[in-house]
């Protein structure tokens, strides 16, 4: 540590567009603890030399994202049973000069139902649209809070299938034909997968014959709204945007780095929504 504290990083590539930084910053100052949280441009190609400068680098840590969360898992010394399950890493620190990785997007997606629509896990059953590294984090905490039966419905069904290998015969495999015969008998619906993002197409699900109490939640957060949440509140179901997963799988990373566990606050999200806008 030198005298501005402990070194931190989100690398990616592209990696402009990523609030990651917004979010360290904010927990650094409002903790008042010296440090520094900085993006890093890396390609696919650079990754590997990247993972293996690490571990005599000036970082404590750091985050991972599109495209290098698969690359990163396997190329950390030390990863952990949820980067095994997930087959990603978001999260990486190093510890015994050995470079180490966890994936918090599962803690993420808990923390956030549980502050924004607490009791949801009193639901038993619910569809997942998407079968890739997200939607494994996703069923990960469905699992872990008790659901019963979890469809996870995706364009290519093999994917699907797979999950279902992986995680055993609670989990059923779909295509997105059966999404809105589905959706009609289920608790929670979770979409996983890019669609909705600004600029993309996004499901058009009719959500018209839906139970009243299902929850319905995106992980996509540009825009905070996004295609998906505005049917499912038309159809007067409960909603909860994508931002709080963000904001809860920083979380951790940030408590492995600099050893306070930060708080999720409406303050923070004001200040992550206010920026979200200007690009909308
Ligand atoms: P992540 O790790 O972020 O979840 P991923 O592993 O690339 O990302 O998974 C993206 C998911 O979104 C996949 O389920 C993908 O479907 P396929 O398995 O068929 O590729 C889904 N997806 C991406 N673009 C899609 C599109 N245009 N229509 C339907 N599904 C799409």
């Amino acid at each position: 540590m030198d005298d501005k504290g402990r070194h931190t990083f989100v690398c990616g590539h592209p990696i402009a567009h990523s609030r990651s930084p917004l979010i360290h910053n904010y927990w650094l100052s409002r903790y008042a603890i010296p440090g520094t949280y900085r993006t890093i441009d890396i390609e696919p190609t650079k990754f590997t030399q990247f993972m293996s400068d690490l571990p005599v680098s000036d970082f404590v840590g750091g985050n991972v994202t599109i495209p290098h969360k698969e690359a990163a898992y396997a190329l950390a010394a030390r990863s952990d049973d949820m980067c095994h399950l997930i087959g990603a890493a978001n999260t990486l620190w190093i510890k015994d000069n050995l470079l180490h990785a966890t994936n918090t997007d599962a803690q993420g997606f808990t923390a956030n139902l549980d502050q924004q629509a607490p009791g949801w896990d009193k639901a038993t059953s619910a569809l997942i649209l998407g079968a890739g590294g997200a939607s494994r984090a996703v069923i990960f905490a469905l699992q872990s809070r008790g659901f019963s039966s979890i469809m996870v419905a995706n364009r290519t069904l093999q994917k699907a299938v797979e999950l279902t290998h992986r995680f055993g015969p609670r989990v059923t495999a779909h295509t997105l034909d059966a999404v809105v015969e589905l959706s009609r008998d289920v608790g929670l619906i979770i979409n996983t997968t890019p669609l909705g993002m600004s600029q993309t197409p996004s499901f058009s699900i009719d959500f018209s014959n839906a139970k009243s109490g299902t929850l319905v939640t995106d992980i996509v957060y540009v825009p905070l709204r996004t295609p998906m949440l505005a049917s499912a509140a038309q159809a007067g179901l409960r909603c909860v945007d994508g931002l709080g997963m963000l904001l809860h799988q920083a979380a951790p990373g940030f408590h492995k780095w600099f050893g306070i566990y930060p708080e999720v606050t409406p303050e923070l999200r004001n200040a992550i929504v206010e920026d979200l806008v200007k690009f909308q």
